[in-house]
Order: structure tokens, then C-alpha cells, then sequence
């Protein structure tokens, strides 16, 4: 649906390719010094045994471990702060490994941690091989490295492709004169006229998409932010330059790169304007189809010529920030053979606002049906996305929602991405004045558009002082009141917690063969408040009920249909226990999971 709320960067990436999908449619929209010894005596890691233990995931060392994982998305600022500054930091991330491990989860995206001036928290690095001195140093990202091996969980970074700070020594020297070295590193043109900037691009993050520099009479091109410079992927230097970047933390054991807004990598070579839309987003500049700075065939190109570098180390994966509504698009993305982004991740649940059984079914339907055969991956929630337990929760019966939710994405076929702290279902906490806000599209973009500082706030461990992000300095966005209840400590030794329903799910993922290797078959394909579907490995039938309803549901299958009428429940919100496929009652917002064909 569109708005023309600019509610979100993922919302508002949709616009650009709403806008391609359908031309001629409106367009919608330690630091040092913290002594160490108190890092390490303010220990949040897990006290106590979990409730429930995750196996081990057999699939760990093969190359495509990736089809078979569970990723988790870390915001680092605010994940754990060992060193009480108010902002989370690597050390945080290692101290926390115990509790990814507990969870099952095989792969960390650690979002941009390198030296930035955080004019969008990291998206605008100056320096593509260091570590920001607010997250640590390259030895505690090297210790985090062989730390998360022991324990086989894989570290991905965010590589951020486009655009680099406007204070990284690239554009220092670009900005310079017209024949600096480094001046084509940088898409710089001359303008239409006194103060006409070279073509009507407008930055997704409100205003011209081109800033003057007097000094050489010249605009430069950004997408987002005028402090992040587009850099110009024509130039076979910042090719070069960038390819060694990502060989450069492959040789240290990095296993990935979340790719950032690739879409946005090519301009037209013409530098023709954009079309206009009827209307006006939320920063008051017009509505505009980005087809001229936006989703150029050149992408797909840089994409497959960053594939080989990937491919020259083993077991390497490339992840997309790809958002599309169209399935030939999305092929798009994993290239004519498979040979562009490895996991390309699918957005589209993310778009829907409610649950709606037949919306889930048909965005499944088309991801399942891609024409290359690509691996889905599905995301419901990052940190630009509002937290999905806000997003369908009802007021009432958020935490069953959920649960819903939670068991969705992790029983599909294809690979999960989890935000950090869904796991205990955390919530939005969005800002209450403009003054609080810290994202600049909340700062432009009040009151309409509050930003992005919601589903960004502090991981909560227990129910001390600042929910055991730090030691009590004030923390960078403030901690959501619930965190008494919704912690880590408090939900781990509780066997019916969120957390320890997340675990129940992922065990199945990694330990029943219907659910780490078999097909999706849908089932119930008129419903409108189950969401039902199986999964078909070459022995075992598992099959997952989800009420999207806040009433009890009846449903029933025929027992030809999946091969007998009884079933071994695996997994359920209720405590149940017989299932007869014939008769299936499902509480509100119940879950049933189980085996199809085999009696208790
Ligand atoms: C997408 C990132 O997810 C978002 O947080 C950032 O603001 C933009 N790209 C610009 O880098």
C-alpha cells in the first residue's frame, strides 16, 4: 500500500521500486579508557541453564551453510556497552555470544561499525578498514571473529557500497579540484545553471539529490545524506578499491557482507531527470520515479563482478538489501545463474500491515516460485523496518502475535534473518518530542515521519538499571519501560517464555528433516484466518497451522491429503496433545506444528 508518509528507508527503497514496478502509478514512499576489569565484572551473559537447549546445526561447515541458518541482525550501538559510554560496542557482542549460541543462531550481521561520523550511524563510513573507535578496535573485532567460530556462529559485516562519508580521505581529495586523483571516485557534474542543481534527483532523505561545492563549481551526487557522497562505480579504481576492501575482512575470517543499497550503485550516464509524480512526500519535495538513479541493469553486472571475488574464498555468501515486488525482479538479484547475491532478502512480508493469511500466502507463493530457483530469505523486521510484534500486534494479544510471527519465518523453506531482541519480543519505543529524536529522517520528517530511534533501542539482559545494556551511563536511545519482564535473564530459565519458544522452533529447524529440507506446500488456500502449509522431505510430512485470528479456528484435512489423519505434535501454543488432522481446533492465535502420518 502506498503512503505518502515516508514512514521508513525500507519504505522508502519500496517506492523506488514501486515506482519501476509499475511506471505511470503516483509514487508513495571504547572508546579507551573504561577500565577493562569493569567490562568484565559487569557480566549480563547467561546465568543460568536454558530451558530448553538447542542441538548443534549439522549443516554448519558445508558451503551452502547458509541455506540451512538462522541469521541474527546486530545493531551495535545498541547491543551491549562494556565500556559505559552509552553506546553499545564489540566487546558487547562477544560478552553476548553464549546467549546467540543458546538461541541457535549460525551467522551474525553486525550493521556498519567502522569509522564513521554516525551522520546515519555508520551508514557513512570514512574508513572501509578500521573499526570506530565508539565500537572498539580491529583486535576486538578479531576477537570477536575467532570467538564466534568457537562457537560457530559466522560474523557478516554491512558493506556499504554506494555512498562513503563526505570525511573520508577519498572525497577529502575529490572535493579538492577537478583534476585531483580522486576526483572521479565520485559522481561530480556541472550544474544547469546558477544554483540549478545538474538534473531534478531528489535524496531519499529529503531535498536535492546534489550538493554545490563552490570551490570547484561543481555538484556532487548522494543518494541519501549530502555527507554520503555517491561514489562512482564507472571507475574501475573504485571497483578495485572497494573489491580489496571485502578480500581484506574475508582474510579475517569475516564470512559475509550484507550488501547496502545496491539498487542505488549506477546513475544514468545521460543524467536525465527523473519523472514527477502528482503530490509531495513527507519532507515536502515531489513524489518522483527514481528510474535514473535508481535499479540500472549496471548493478546486475557489479554484482556478478563482485560474486567472483566472493567466490575466490570458500563458503563466502553475499546478502542483499533488495527490495522488489516483482519475482522476474527478484531473480534479478540472484542473477541469470544463481551467480549475483547469494541471499537476496525478501521484503515483502515486511510490507504487510496485518495478518492476513492470503497476503502471507501469496507473497510466499511468489519468493517460492522465483525463476532461477533462488534460496528465499526472509526478514520481518531491521532496523529500519518498526519491530513486527508493533507492526500486527493488536494491543491485546501482542506476545501470541508474536508467536504467530516467530513461527512463520522460522518453519518456512529458506533462511530467517531475526532482529535482535525479538527473541524476547521486544517492542517499538518510539519517540514521544522531536527533541528525543536522534535519526535525521525523525528530525526532518516530524511529526509524520518519527523516524527510525523505535526499533533501535537497547538490547534488554535483565531487569537491572538500564535493562543491563551498560553500568548505568545514560544510553544513547533510552531503554523501553518493559524491560522488567522482557529481558533475556528473566525469560531464559522460563520454559513457555518468547525466548524459549524461539528456541523450541529453531530446534526443529535444525533437528526434524520436513523442516531443514523439506518443500513448501501450501494448504487451505481459501483461508482467510489460517495460514497453513506443510513441508515435504522425502520421508516425514510436517505441518504448520498459524490462527491469524483472534477467535478459535476449526480446520480440517482430508487423510489422503497428507497421507493419514493422525499426527505427532511437535510444536503448539496450546498444551493439547493429540491431533487429529480431521478435526484440528486452534485457539486464537494458536500455533500447531506437527508430523503428518505418525501417531504419538
Ligand atoms: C539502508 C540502511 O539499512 C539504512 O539504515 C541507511 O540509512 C541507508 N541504507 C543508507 O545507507
Amino acid at each position: 500500500m502506498r503512503t505518502l508518509l515516508l514512514r521508513k528507508i525500507a519504505g522508502l527503497i519500496l517506492i523506488t521500486c514501486c515506482s519501476l514496478a509499475a511506471p505511470g502509478q503516483p509514487a508513495a514512499r571504547e572508546v579507551g579508557g573504561a577500565p577493562a576489569v569493569r567490562a568484565a565484572a559487569r557480566s549480563t551473559a547467561i546465568a543460568q541453564k536454558p530451558a530448553i537447549t538447542v542441538p548443534p546445526n549439522r549443516f554448519a561447515k558445508d558451503a551452502e551453510w547458509w541455506k540451512r541458518a538462522v541469521f541474527y541482525e546486530i545493531y551495535p550501538r545498541s547491543y551491549a556497552d562494556t565500556d559505559n559510554d552509552g553506546v553499545g560496542d564489540l566487546k558487547g557482542i562477544t560478552q553476548h555470544l553464549d546467549h546467540l549460541q543458546a538461541l541457535g543462531v549460525d551467522a551474525i550481521w553486525i550493521t556498519p561499525c567502522f569509522p564513521s561520523p554516525q551522520v546515519d550511524f555508520g551508514y557513512d563510513v570514512s574508513d572501509y578498514r578500521d573499526i570506530d573507535p565508539q565500537y572498539g578496535t580491529l583486535a576486538d573485532m578479531d576477537r570477536l571473529i575467532a570467538e564466534a567460530e568457537k562457537r560457530n556462529i559466522k560474523i557478516i559485516l554491512d558493506f556499504v557500497m554506494n555512498h562513503s562519508s563526505d570525511q573520508h580521505k577519498w572525497f577529502q581529495e575529490s572535493k579538492k579540484s577537478r583534476d585531483n586523483p580522486y576526483r572521479d571516485y565520485y559522481v561530480w557534474r556541472d550544474g544547469q545553471g546558477p544554483g540549478q542543481p545538474p538534473t531534478n534527483w531528489i535524496s531519499l532523505f529529503g531535498g536535492s539529490g546534489w550538493t554545490y561545492e563552490a570551490r570547484t563549481d561543481q555538484w556532487y551526487h548522494h543518494f541519501f545524506y549530502p555527507q554520503q557522497p555517491d561514489l562512482n562505480w564507472r571507475n574501475p579504481k573504485v571497483e578495485q578499491e572497494m573489491f580489496d576492501v571485502v578480500r581484506y575482512w574475508f582474510k579475517k575470517g569475516v564470512y559475509g557482507f550484507r550488501l547496502d543499497a545496491v539498487d542505488t550503485l549506477f546513475e544514468d550516464p545521460a543524467f536525465r531527470d527523473n519523472p514527477n509524480d502528482p503530490g509531495k512526500n513527507a519532507y515536502g519535495d515531489p513524489n518522483q520515479r527514481h528510474v535514473m538513479d535508481s535499479k540500472l541493469p549496471e548493478v546486475h553486472t557489479q554484482l556478478q563482478g563482485l560474486r567472483r571475488v566472493v567466490d575466490e574464498f570458500h563458503g563466502r555468501v553475499l546478502v542483499g538489501e533488495t527490495w522488489t515486488n516483482k519475482a522476474e525482479e527478484l531473480a534479478d538479484y540472484y542473477g541469470p545463474k544463481n551467480n549475483e547475491v547469494h541471499m537476496p532478502m525478501y521484503f515483502n512480508l515486511t510490507v504487510i500491515n496485518r495478518l492476513s493469511p492470503a497476503a502471507f500466502r501469496e507473497k510466499i507463493r511468489v519468493i517460492e516460485s522465483n525463476p532461477v530457483g533462488g534460496w528465499p530469505v526472509y526478514v520481518l523486521s531491521n532496523h529500519d523496518i518498526r519491530r513486527h510484534i508493533d507492526r500486527y500486534g493488536d494491543g491485546q494479544n501482542n506476545d501470541k502475535i508474536a508467536r504467530v510471527m516467530a513461527a512463520l519465518y522460522l518453519t518456512l523453506r529458506g533462511t530467517a534473518v531475526l532482529y535482535y531482541g525479538e527473541e524476547i519480543a521486544m517492542e517499538n519505543n518510539d519517540p514521544k518530542r522531536k527533541e528525543d529524536v536522534k535519526d535525521v529522517i525523525g528530525q526532518r520528517g516530524w511529526p509524520q515521519e518519527k523516524g527510525r530511534d523505535g526499533e533501535r533501542t537497547p538490547m534488554q539482559w535483565n531487569a537491572s538499571a538500564n535493562a543491563g545494556f551498560n553500568d548505568g551511563a545514560t544510553p544513547w536511545l533510552p531503554v523501553h519501560e518493559n524491560y522488567k519482564t522482557k529481558n533475556v535473564e528473566t525469560q531464559t530459565s522460563d520454559p513457555k517464555s518468547m525466548l524459549n519458544w524461539y528456541r523450541q522452533l529453531i530446534t526443529l529447524r535444525r533437528s526434524h528433516p520436513a523442516f531443514y529440507e523439506g518443500a513448501y506446500v501450501p494448504l487451505l488456500e481459501d483461508s482467510d484466518s489460517v495460514l497453513a502449509y506443510a513441508r515435504k522431505s522425502k520421508d516425514k510430512t510436517g505441518v504448520v497451522l498459524l490462527n491469524m485470528t483472534a477467535s478459535p479456528q476449526k480446520v480440517s484435512f482430508s487423510p489422503t491429503q497428507l497421507g493419514g489423519s493422525s499426527a505427532k505434535p511437535l510444536l503448539r501454543t496450546s498444551d493439547a496433545k493429540d491431533i487429529d488432522l480431521r478435526n484440528v481446533t486452534l485457539e486464537p492465535f494458536g500455533v500447531v506444528i506437527a508430523e503428518a502420518g505418525s501417531a504419538r
